[in-house]
């Protein structure tokens, strides 16, 4: 492998970014690590700058004056606004997809058509621009159906309708979704495009995979908890905790998982045309048929990193690397066998509205036990220097212990010894796995 880099750059400002931030800056290459934007948690471990993650000259220029080696990209707005295709014409080597990739993303017609050409397990799906269609189309599937905006939409653009009726106010809804400006816009997506797909059940999992090319590693499988409730109720969220390993995740699965969906896609993606260098995270639904896309992002997924990374025996540097570089062909992951679980702190009316500028106490870090972190991800300093909530997700806790019932009680052990008025985080993290008969 070509050497290693000795500054990396991190893009990004939330828990994954700071997981990502832990892990590089424990490579035995001893990189020296950067931030941008970062958080008040990542600004108390490595240097930030106040360059937004939008901000693609900002950030060309921040990586060029610093002269960084590497730049890495957590979160899809970047990617998808050109980014790594940016960094690229500077001669500046980043882990991310260029934005062709990431339209695997920012576009979920565009992979639906991927998946179906290419023969993906996948729902049937048929797109839309107009209500009138779209409505005929639905009445004449089964209810549940879902209906999903085609562009980037925060977790806003899927509405999993469990009648009719339901679907064809969700039809006209996302139909008449005015195009986000930071996103949409910078993107020029049209948003005036649906997808309605069938509804499908089974257990969602998702695998993390560093794909270079048509070479790829598995990452161990996550399970992240979307919903903002105790037994998966309320609204969709980014997340709201993630374990790791899977016990539903049999090497039996996994081989089954690599052979029907990440294999064919790795080579759908090459067949495209595209040169694709960066994580094709896959959510999959484990139907009573088999593993099934739902989705495919093309970055880390937030929380299932902070859950994956410590996980990882391998340099998790020398892997993004090596990726980037076109070198992954023959790398084989070293995974420790103990479980991670974490658990998003969020502010409470998250993902609604919530108030910021909450003052937080956190344990001192020598009280935590070992293998026990804490993520930020939504924090900032008050004028007055103190620690204070600035976002909907706020922290995340990682624990890593023998079995995920000790790592829950670790992580949990933390949660309530963090002191915020607006602290709210579900308590059942896990449970699924715990109690699974
Ligand atoms: P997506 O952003 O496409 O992953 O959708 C967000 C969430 O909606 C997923 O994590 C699932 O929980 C749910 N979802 C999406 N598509 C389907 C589907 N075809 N059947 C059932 N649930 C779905
Ligand atoms: N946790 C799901 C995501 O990162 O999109």
């Amino acid at each position: 492998m070509s050497a290693l880099p000795q500054s990396v750059l991190i893009v990004g400002a939330g828990g994954r970014e700071h997981a990502l931030v832990r892990a590089l800056a424990a490579s035995p290459a001893h990189p020296r690590v950067l931030c941008a934007p970062g958080n008040a948690g990542i600004a108390a471990d490595v240097t930030c700058f106040p360059v937004a993650a939008d901000d693609v000259a900002g950030l060309v220029a921040l990586a060029q004056r610093e002269r960084v080696g590497f730049v890495v990209v957590g979160p899809e707005v970047p990617l998808a606004l050109g980014l790594v295709d940016a960094l690229g014409v500077a001669g500046i080597p980043a882990y991310g997809p260029k934005a062709d990739g990431a339209r695997l993303e920012a576009s979920k017609i565009f992979t639906k058509q991927i998946l179906l050409r290419h023969g993906i397990p996948t729902a049937p799906a048929a797109f839309f621009s107009e209500a009138d269609a779209a409505i005929a189309y639905l009445r004449a599937r089964p209810a549940p159906i879902v209906v999903k905006a085609d562009g980037l939409a925060a977790g806003k653009g899927v509405v999993v309708a469990s009648t009719h009726a339901e679907a064809e106010a969700a039809v006209r809804s996302l139909l008449s979704l005015p195009a986000a400006p930071s996103v949409q816009s910078k993107i020029q997506i049209p948003q005036s495009e649906i997808l309605i797909e069938d509804c499908l059940t089974g257990e969602e999992i998702s695998i993390l995979v560093v794909v270079s090319g048509r070479d790829f590693v598995i990452l161990p499988a996550a399970q992240d908890h979307k919903r903002v409730g105790d037994g998966d109720t309320g609204p969709n969220t980014g997340g709201m905790g993630a374990f790791s390993p899977v016990d539903l995740v049999t090497p039996a699965l996994l081989a089954r998982i690599e052979r029907e969906i990440v294999r064919p896609s790795v080579d759908a993606i090459a067949a495209e045309g595209i040169d694709f260098r960066g994580t094709l995270f896959i959510g999959l639904m484990l139907t009573p048929d088999g593993p099934s896309v739902l989705e495919f992002n093309t970055r880390f997924g937030d929380p299932e990193t902070q859950a994956v990374l410590p996980r990882l025996a391998t340099d998790v540097l020398g892997l993004l690397w090596a990726a980037a570089r076109g070198e992954l062909a023959g790398v084989k992951l070293a995974v420790r066998p103990a479980h991670a679980l974490c658990v998003v702190i969020a502010a409470r009316g998250y993902p609604g509205s919530y108030p910021k500028g909450d003052v937080i106490t956190l344990p001192a870090s020598p009280s935590l036990t070992p293998g026990t972190f804490i993520d930020h991800a939504g924090t900032a300093k008050d004028s007055a220097g103190r620690l204070v909530t600035n976002g909907g997700r706020v922290l995340g806790v990682t624990a890593l212990a023998p079995t995920l019932q000790a790592a829950a009680g670790a992580a949990y052990v933390v949660c309530d010894q963090i002191h915020c008025a607006s602290k709210y985080f579900r308590r059942d993290i896990g449970a699924r796995q715990l109690h699974r008969p």
